[in-house]
């Protein structure tokens, strides 16, 4: 079987992540690395022996023995070069989110569906074990009807952060920050397990503002599922600690508390004597490897993109489709929505004023 020829777009701070998923694979290889600045490129294919480098992402496209694709640039270039990707006929690994506008990610979805490739948005998480155990327990009924919940992540970036970089902290190259970005992963998992989510209400803010930042740097909002139980979900990015998240899901029959890390750590799990039992065989389980790269961007990486190499070869529907992606699209756009509608803010310090910058200007700017 000839193997899966892969290749990576955008070889920044996440790349690593898709090289080791690749490289774990026994059938497949990376042929190319991409990367509008060469010299990054380089250095990535210089690190794990990638034969070819360009920074024309058209060069990979025509490449007839390329197979599949990541993109891992920016959230405003993921539609184009997505939909570029999969009109030459290839696969497609996108990192969240889908695309800026649920538009362009429902457009991607048809795309996918019409040419007959896989379509898969990273969201790395649904894949940690203690995640799919949780969706096991729920759909097994250990936790009986779902009927609260928490979601929190707290973080810390800096000014550096979004200073230094290109697309960060920008509403045309980001689509916001401390939701989309950091908190996707909390949402997307969460959505994952409670079958849907729609928004109640929402507010966001910039409450520790920074050079360089225009996009909200903290949202909560109040979230409801399909058999009514509602949740509270927050997110900030100006925490002191570098990263924090927790998920506690309660039902009438039991309660679950863990985080999305590395390891994915089980905190809670009370109720019956079978969500005892599952959870028992959850914490002593074996340790995961250490991940590559980031910490907190876990190792699950690797398990996702088997399952897209996977996918490739027998069609299957993955956990992490394109379709998942899209619905988690949705959310995020109804979550800016509701909170652009907010207009109740907090009033902007006297620099904030002046400067006329309040959050909901800014989402106004957005469309
Ligand atoms: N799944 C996760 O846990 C996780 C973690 C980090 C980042 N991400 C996602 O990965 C994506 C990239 O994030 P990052 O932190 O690696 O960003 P980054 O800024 O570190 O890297 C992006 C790279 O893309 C390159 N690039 C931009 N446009 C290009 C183009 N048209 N063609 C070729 N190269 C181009 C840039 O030069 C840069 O090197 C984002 O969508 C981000 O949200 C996901």
């Amino acid at each position: 079987m000839k193997p899966l020829a892969h290749a990576i777009v955008g070889c920044g701070r996440v790349a690593p992540n898709h090289v080791d998923g690749l490289s774990a694979l026994p059938d497949a290889e990376i042929r190319w690395a991409c990367d509008r600045n060469l010299t990054r490129a380089q250095s990535l294919a210089r690190e794990h022996g990638v034969p070819r480098t360009t920074s024309d992402p058209r060069i990979v496209l025509e490449d007839p023995a390329v197979d599949s694709v990541s993109i891992a640039v920016d959230h405003a270039q993921h539609a184009a070069l997505a939909t570029a990707a999969l009109e030459a006929g290839k696969h497609v690994l996108v990192e969240k989110p889908l695309a800026l506008d649920p538009r362009d990610g429902t457009a991607l979805h048809a795309l996918a569906k019409r040419t007959g490739r896989v379509l898969s948005v990273v969201s790395q998480h649904r894949y940690d074990p203690v995640v799919t155990a949780v969706r096991d327990w729920i759909a097994a009924g250990l936790l009986g009807h779902l009927v609260s919940g928490t979601v929190s992540l707290q973080c810390g970036r800096d000014a550096d952060y979004y200073a230094q970089s290109y697309w960060r902290g920008t509403w045309a190259g980001e689509g916001g920050s401390a939701l989309v970005n950091q908190g996707y992963h909390a949402l997307d998992v969460t959505r994952w397990l409670c079958g849907g989510l729609t928004v109640a209400g929402a507010a966001a803010g910039r409450t520790a503002p920074r050079g360089g930042m225009e996009t909200e740097d903290t949202l909560a909002a109040v979230l409801r599922a399909p058999g009514g139980a509602l949740l509270t979900y927050h997110v900030t990015v100006a925490s002191g600690i570098t990263w924090r998240t927790r998920i506690e899901l309660i039902g009438t029959e039991g309660s679950v508390l863990f985080d999305l890390d590395h390891p994915g750590t089980l905190h809670l799990a009370e109720g019956g004597d079978a969500l005892r039992a599952a959870a028992r065989a959850v914490i002593d389980r074996e340790a995961e490897p250490a991940p590559v790269g980031i910490g907190y961007y876990g190792i699950s990486h690797r398990r996702q993109i088997a399952d897209f190499a996977a996918a490739i070869r027998d069609g299957h529907v993955m956990a992490a489709s394109g379709e998942e992606g899209l619905y988690t699209l949705r959310l995020l756009d109804e979550l800016y929505r509701s909170a652009r509608r907010v207009d109740t803010a907090p009033a902007p310090g006297p620099a904030e004023a002046a400067a006329g910058a309040d959050l909901v200007a800014s989402v106004a700017v957005r469309g």
